[in-house]
């Protein structure tokens, strides 16, 4: 799909193809826009007649459609509502966005034409991020459906600036659909190594991209990560990404860590068989992280920037780690591994301690589809946090409000960290039947000196079971904006 911006014409009598108009709510009934105005007086009153019989409000997001109007060449006119004009900002702009893709995308109209005065640019940035699906697998012609959009042309205030910021939009998308396919892709095409080769495909952005193999992190001691990985044909891979944007290349880095479980089987604690398909988007903290990188680096952040992700993949066999096991991690503490699908825990371990003592970074955020209990407490529209920093959390509650990715933040405590102590080792890696996400904070603050550090719990927020106005069903690639956003607002130079 092509984008264009346009600048605002007088006369849209003599446009073809879609074209989608616009209207606010004021005292209970609709105001149509100046442009609409004029457009619906050269189709004759076409607009109102049709706004009316519909009982049209101006709502935001309501529609009707008016099919081959006559007076004007367009073959079909979308108005849209978009509610009280003062409340009217860019997150619902996305959203509009978004709305009207899915409305034409199949509709048999090749260009679309949108008369968007304001926000334009964000009007079209949430048009990408609905437009996207994964269907690489599809094959049969009852399978195939070809949107029938080809490009979209925003005729705005202010066109060259729109077509500015958008660039900058493009390139976050960029990294959210990249982690939307990711998290897509199944646990048979999406390993440790076949990820490894496709975060590589960063270095064309300009990332530095290191990786470590197992000999190489058995040297570190990271006896934590390779305990989760010891039962799978495939090698777990440490992959760590440099983006070195700021003016000072001295400057201390951000370091994003995320869980990248390829495929989360539970281990010998084997998950029930029912639903355990999902678990290919165990690796749903490590996509944002990527996704954000990719981001970061398409956008040319001035910022300096460390991505680590653990690979792993968690298998029962004759190899696995066994409940009971006693391992140690390259922190050097030991844990007394009680449940083997409380596995993410283990493997940010020995990420947190790698980064933070070879990166010395300004913060660490983590991020994890790390418990169920995340979804249990807060559902799938929140992602939890859990921090030993005040500032950062409200930063990063700050940027989520600003991108709707929100965060909510969860308590954590002496008294929930003595929950995980352990009869034989340092710790346990479950914490009992209540507050499964704190202990599995808890366990991951262990690893964490003084370092600010946040941890946020994606588990309910990495899938929709429904789509939203900027997402098909499936993977949402939460964080990727998240991420981008906190050090958009507070990092740069
Ligand atoms: N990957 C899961 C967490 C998860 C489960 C996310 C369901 C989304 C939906 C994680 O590795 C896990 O299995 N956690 C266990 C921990 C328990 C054994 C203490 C859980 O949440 O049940
Ligand atoms: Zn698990
Ligand atoms: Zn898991």
């Amino acid at each position: 799909m092509k984008i264009k911006f346009i600048e605002t014409t007088e006369d849209n009598s003599k446009i073809e193809g879609a074209l989608a108009v616009f209207a606010n709510s004021e005292d209970k009934s609709y105001v149509l826009s100046p442009a609409t105005e004029k457009l619906d007086k050269q189709a004759s009153g076409a607009i109102t007649r049709a706004a009316n019989s519909s009982n049209f409000k101006g709502k935001f997001g309501e529609m009707v459609e008016i099919l081959a109007p006559s007076g004007i060449k367009a073959s079909r006119i979308l108005l849209v509502g978009l509610g009280d004009q003062e409340k009217f900002d860019e997150q619902q702009a996305e959203k509009i966005g978004g709305k009207i893709i899915v409305k034409l995308m199949y509709s048999g109209e090749k260009t679309l034409t949108v008369l968007a005065k304001t926000n334009a640019a964000s009007g079209a940035f949430g048009a990408i991020l609905r437009a996207y699906k994964f269907d690489k697998y599809y094959t049969t012609e009852k399978n195939i459906k070809k949107p029938s959009l080809e490009q979209v042309t925003l005729v705005t205030d202010g066109a060259a600036n729109a077509k500015k910021e958008f660039k900058t939009l493009e390139k976050i998308a960029d990294g959210v659909i990249f982690a939307r396919n990711l998290v897509t892709e199944p646990g048979n095409v999406i390993y440790p190594e076949s990820y490894a080769e496709q975060i590589k495909d960063l270095t064309k952005l300009g990332v530095d991209v290191k990786v470590l193999d197992e000999k190489a992190m058995d040297a570190l001691g990271m006896e934590a990560l390779l305990g989760v990985g010891q039962g799978s044909a495939s090698q777990s891979l440490m992959v760590i990404m440099k983006w070195n944007g700021s003016k000072n290349k001295k400057e201390k880095p951000v370091a994003l860590i995320g869980k990248g479980v390829t495929f989360d089987t539970g281990g010998i604690s084997l998950k029930p068989g029912p639903g355990m398909e999902d678990m290919k988007f165990d690796m749903g903290g490590s996509a944002a992280v990527v996704g954000a990188m990719k981001a970061l680096a398409g956008r040319k952040a001035k910022a300096n920037v460390i991505g680590v992700v653990g690979l792993v993949e968690n298998m029962p066999s004759s190899t696995a780690q066994r409940p009971g096991d006693v391992v140690s991690s390259m922190s050097g503490q030991t844990i007394e591994v009680i449940n083997t699908d409380a596995e993410g825990r283990l493997v940010l371990a020995d990420c947190l301690w790698y980064t933070q003592e070879k990166f010395k970074p300004k913060f660490m955020i983590d991020l994890a589809t790390l418990t169920g209990a995340m979804m249990v407490a807060l559902g799938q529209d929140y992602a939890g946090i859990f921090s030993n920093n005040d500032e950062l959390c409200e930063q990063l509650t700050a940027a989520g409000k600003a991108v709707d990715e929100p965060v909510w933040r969860m308590p954590i405590g002496d008294s929930y960290d003595a929950l995980i102590n352990s009869d034989i080792a340092d710790m346990k890696n479950v914490g009992g039947k209540y507050a499964g996400s704190i202990t599995a904070a808890q366990f991951l603050q262990r690893f964490v000196n003084n370092t600010p550090w946040v941890h946020i719990d994606i588990a309910g927020t990495a899938w929709r079971q429904k789509p939203s106005d900027i997402a098909e069903k499936g993977a949402t690639g939460y964080g990727v904006r998240l991420l981008d956003r906190l050090i958009r607002d507070y990092y740069e130079d």
